[in-house]
């Protein structure tokens, strides 16, 4: 049988499916059961700052008589935070008292500040490596590229100083040169970046004309983009790559393997098919590296990336020549 052990987040891996941050992953009991299905890895659901001052807010709708004394506004501050980490952080140690899996935390923050505090009790409370969950959304016209840049080398800087575990990333594809950027980034100190995260993302409601949320789960054909920029990025990175978004199967896990993941972040397909679907990727991984002759995932990691095929393959986008000549 293959071997379909990989390294990612600086880590040793039984299997390159993991377990990406979701809900599935923000409760001790499903989060067994993702090990148990087979993960090689659980990233849990990100501490979002955001939600800490949403409740802080709140809380404080509810108090108006307080509003305006700053040391009960401090106090709030404090225990708000500190009632939501302290719930994170047992989290993370209930998990890995009962399972050998890395677990893996993840942050969201929005100031870098508050990212430190965070990585820090993260690593305190054992877990095996960290992913920084970051997204700046490029609409301020008054902020150019490189002022929306800065916050990723600025928050990864003081994260990599106050922790000793692996730190990697995940990022979205919004920025106006992704090649540079992630090249840059895997230069930082960083052990992985997974390319892209899914957010919620508008959609329009025709018949009640108003603006509406699309699928929160992403569909098996959302691999595509991710697919490229695997294929293009894989070989200029000086850290592992990581794939997420509209991987649904074995068969989509390998395409990624072959244009250079070392491992697949899944989300969706766990919510569709429950913990099984990662017993069958490994299972059917296994298969087909049997078939090909492949005895471990190195035999064809990034065999078909853009540096070991052509960058024509990975970077034409234009349809112009296919339907120039195709008549309807
Ligand atoms: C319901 C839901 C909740 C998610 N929550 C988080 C989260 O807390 N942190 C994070 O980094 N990604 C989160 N994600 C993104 C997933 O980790 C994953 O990267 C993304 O959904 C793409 O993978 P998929 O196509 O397999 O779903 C979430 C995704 C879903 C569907």
């Amino acid at each position: 049988m293959a071997n379909i052990s990989t390294r990612f987040f600086g880590l040793d891996l039984k299997s390159p499916v993991i377990a990406a941050s979701s809900s599935m992953t923000g409760h001790s009991e499903q989060v067994l059961k993702l090990t148990e299905a087979g993960a090689g890895a659980i990233v849990l659901k990100s501490i979002f700052e955001e939600e800490i001052y949403h409740e802080l807010q709140e809380e404080l709708s509810l108090r108006s008589d307080m509003h305006s004394d700053p040391e009960y506004l401090d106090y709030f501050d404090y225990v708000i935070k500190d009632e939501n980490i302290r719930k994170y952080l047992q989290l993370i140690s209930d998990v890995k008292s009962r399972t050998s899996v890395p677990v893996v935390a993840s942050i969201n923050c929005i100031s870098s500040s508050d990212w430190v505090l965070f990585a820090r009790k993260i690593e305190e409370a054992g877990a095996d490596a960290l992913e920084l969950n970051m997204f700046v959304n490029p609409t301020d016209v008054n902020k150019s590229s490189e002022n929306n840049e800065e916050f990723y080398f600025e928050t990864i800087s003081k994260v990599l100083q106050v922790v000793k575990i692996p730190v990697s990333v995940k990022i979205s594809h919004y920025f106006s040169n992704l090649a540079g950027i992630v090249q840059k980034l895997s230069q930082t100190g960083i052990v992985g970046i997974t390319i892209f995260n899914r957010f919620y993302s508008p959609d329009i409601d025709i018949e009640n004309l108003n603006v509406v949320t699309t699928d929160v789960l992403s569909s098996p054909h959302d691999f595509i983009l991710p697919l490229r920029w695997t294929g293009i990025l894989s070989g200029i990175m000086s850290c592992e790559l990581a794939a997420s978004t509209g991987i649904h199967s074995s068969e989509t896990a390998i395409k990624f393997i072959l244009a250079g993941a070392s491992a697949v972040q899944i989300a969706s397909v766990l919510y569709k098919e429950g913990p099984s679907a990662i017993t069958k990727m490994n299972l059917e991984i296994s298969d087909w590296m049997d078939d090909h002759g492949f005895e471990k995932l190195e035999d064809f990691k990034g065999s078909l990336a853009q540096s070991a095929t052509s960058a024509q393959a990975w970077e034409r986008v234009q349809f112009m020549k296919y339907f120039g000549e195709k008549a309807f």
